[in-house]
């Protein structure tokens, strides 16, 4: 899976891309990652990519021509199944999207800064809008990272051992059981005896009492949902 990131600040998507299971995936050849300097389509000598906003206010917008010049060159490059804006008035990114996601070959995606981008961008451009949340980060990059980290670990042979995201929170709906390592004792608290049992059944029994105890304590609105999708005729 290929992911093209347009930006204004390159740098910002650097480490957070280049670490760990994500730096694993690239050099197993399973994950592309290519981040593109928005600077380099940049207008004149001093490769402006930005201007005030018409209407007056603060802050500055993305102007469409560096923009759509990147689209462009990038979209002679490839198809994309994806043209994706990260901007907070975008549709919330979820387990269910990520594993839509991760079902395509190439992502584009576009990180605003400042106020935004121009809105006519988004009205030629772009088939997708993801907010990471109900918050306004200074510009799409961190979201863009979150994003990329979210789908890639989906992909098949980027995780070690393949099904452990089947077993991560929210994939079947459910927060995942708590977790517990070495020592068996620390500090005068206990890791539960089952855990310790060896008795595979067992602990699968109560690791799914776990999750669902958590889930409905902690996330009522997602216990709902999981009630529902269990007996849908209720
Ligand atoms: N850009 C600024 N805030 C954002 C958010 N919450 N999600 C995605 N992109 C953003």
């Amino acid at each position: 899976m290929r992911f093209d990131i347009v930006t204004v600040l390159p740098e910002l998507l650097v480490s957070p891309l280049n670490h760990s299971i994500l730096k694993r995936a690239q050099e197993r050849g399973i994950l592309q990652v290519f981040v593109h300097d928005l600077r380099e389509y940049g207008l004149g000598r001093h490769r402006q990519v930005d201007d005030y906003p018409f209407g007056g206010g603060a802050g500055m917008v993305l102007r469409p021509e560096p923009l759509a010049a990147c689209i462009r060159h990038l979209q002679g490059e490839r198809v994309y199944d994806e043209v994706i804006y990260l901007t907070p008035d975008g549709k919330t990114l979820d387990q269910k999207l990520c594993n839509r996601l991760s079902l395509n070959e190439n992502l584009l995606l576009l990180c605003g800064h400042y106020k935004g981008i121009d809105e006519r961008i988004r009205q030629k451009f772009v088939t997708l809008e993801i907010s990471i949340g109900d918050y306004v980060l200074s510009g799409g990059e961190l979201a863009a990272a979150v994003l990329v980290d979210a789908v890639s670990r989906l992909l098949p042979g980027v995780l070690n051992d393949e099904t452990s995201a089947l077993f991560d929170s929210f994939q079947d709906g459910l927060l995942a059981p708590p977790v517990y390592t070495r020592p068996a004792e620390w500090e005068g608290m206990a890791v539960p005896e089952v855990l310790l049992s060896g008795h595979a059944k067992r602990i699968s029994e109560w690791q799914h009492e776990q999750s669902l105890e958590r889930t409905r304590l902690r996330r009522p609105d997602l216990y709902a949902r999981w009630q529902e999708s269990e007996n849908p005729n209720i």
